[in-house]
């Protein structure tokens, strides 16, 4: 079958324009064999990475048909029958410096997993008499975690990264629990204040889904930070009020925007958590910057409705605060 690729490109000078090759493909090959076709027969100016060809390395992430992914996974039939068309839209990943065409600068990722002390300690990193062994058990709490190839895709599509830079991302937060669930760590109590301090760690995410969702080896980011949360609420002292800490404020707030609207109303989210409820000036201060850069992104939420089938969401919270009340005074 013919088919088009259209595949932004970026010149030295930053300029950026559409350029369309025409091929004839089949469909079982991939978006990579396509591209390789492109450069050994009609273009090798065109400029990209791979190695691998095995979505084994990472490195051939790029943004395929609008959701970023890997060009040695993503086959022709499956990209055609998506839109019904011919026609296969090809553009580097996002979140990113562009170098050249489909080549990104990925320093800044690899900033972002370094400020995660993505490392075991190992007992405070001395040498051990023997090595440190785990059980089966204990390994497979891992392996999820472990499947990350650091591809750059959830990066790419991460709504929370495109606002915030300070957030590390999702990749460097699924790295942070796979330590967080490493039984030979050492640092897990620092790890989760350091993971909890700000809007740089796991409160920083906007639980967007897109990292689940585009993640090709099934590492579930925003999955992981959910339990990054949950250790660290499970660590707040029990005399915590809702004043005091802003974990907890931040699960009472969600709990009770989800029960009055179904859904979380993002207008208030912040105000409520990181402003405490207006209690907290320099909170709301630091919230001014990333409000700006949403409202110039077009992602602030300027209105808010309420979700379908909020009454039953509001019953089942309903429900499950009143069993867990019961359980607690029995
Ligand atoms: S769920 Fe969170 S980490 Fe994942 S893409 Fe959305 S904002 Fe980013
Ligand atoms: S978590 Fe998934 S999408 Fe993100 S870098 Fe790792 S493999 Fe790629
Ligand atoms: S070339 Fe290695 S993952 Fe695609």
């Amino acid at each position: 079958m013919q088919v088009t690729f259209s595949i932004t490109r970026y010149s030295t000078q930053q300029h950026t324009y559409i350029q369309q090759y025409k091929l004839q493909m089949q469909p079982g090959q991939t978006v990579l064999d396509g591209l390789l076709a492109i450069k050994a027969e009609q273009d090798g100016t065109l400029a990209f990475r791979k190695n691998c060809r095995n979505t084994i390395c990472g490195s051939c992430a790029m943004s395929i048909n609008g959701r970023s992914t890997l060009a040695c996974k993503e086959n022709i039939h499956h990209e055609v029958s998506r839109f019904g068309r011919n026609e296969i839209t090809i553009a580097p990943l996002g979140n990113l410096p562009v170098v050249r065409d489909l080549i990104v600068d990925m320093q800044p990722f690899w900033d972002d997993l370094e400020a995660v002390d993505p490392y075991v300690s190992t007992q405070g990193r001395t040498v051990p008499e023997r090595e440190f062994l785990q059980t089966p058990e204990q390994r497979s709490q891992l392996e999820q975690m472990g499947n990350c190839i650091l591809c750059g895709a959830c990066y790419s599509e991460c709504n929370a990264k495109a606002v915030n830079p300070d957030f590390v991302g999702p990749h460097a937060l699924a790295k942070a629990q796979r330590l967080v669930g490493d039984n030979r760590d050492s640092q897990t109590a620092d790890r989760l204040k350091q993971y909890g301090e700000d809007l740089s760690g796991v409160w920083g995410c906007t639980r967007c889904y897109q990292c689940n969702n585009v993640c090709p080896m099934g590492v579930e980011p925003m999955e992981q930070i959910s339990k990054l949360k949950q250790s660290i609420l499970d660590k707040a002292k029990p005399q915590d009020s809702h004043q005091a800490s802003r974990p907890v404020r931040h699960r009472k707030a969600l709990v009770e925007l989800v029960k009055s609207g179904g859904w979380i109303d993002e207008r208030q989210f912040g105000v409520q958590v990181v402003g405490n409820y207006f209690r907290d000036l320099k909170g709301l201060l630091s919230l001014a910057p990333l409000g700006l850069r949403m409202l110039a992104r077009g992602k602030f939420p300027l209105s808010f409705e309420p979700s379908e089938g909020t009454e039953e969401v509001r019953n089942l919270i309903t429900a499950v605060q009143e069993k867990k009340a019961t359980s607690t005074s029995a």
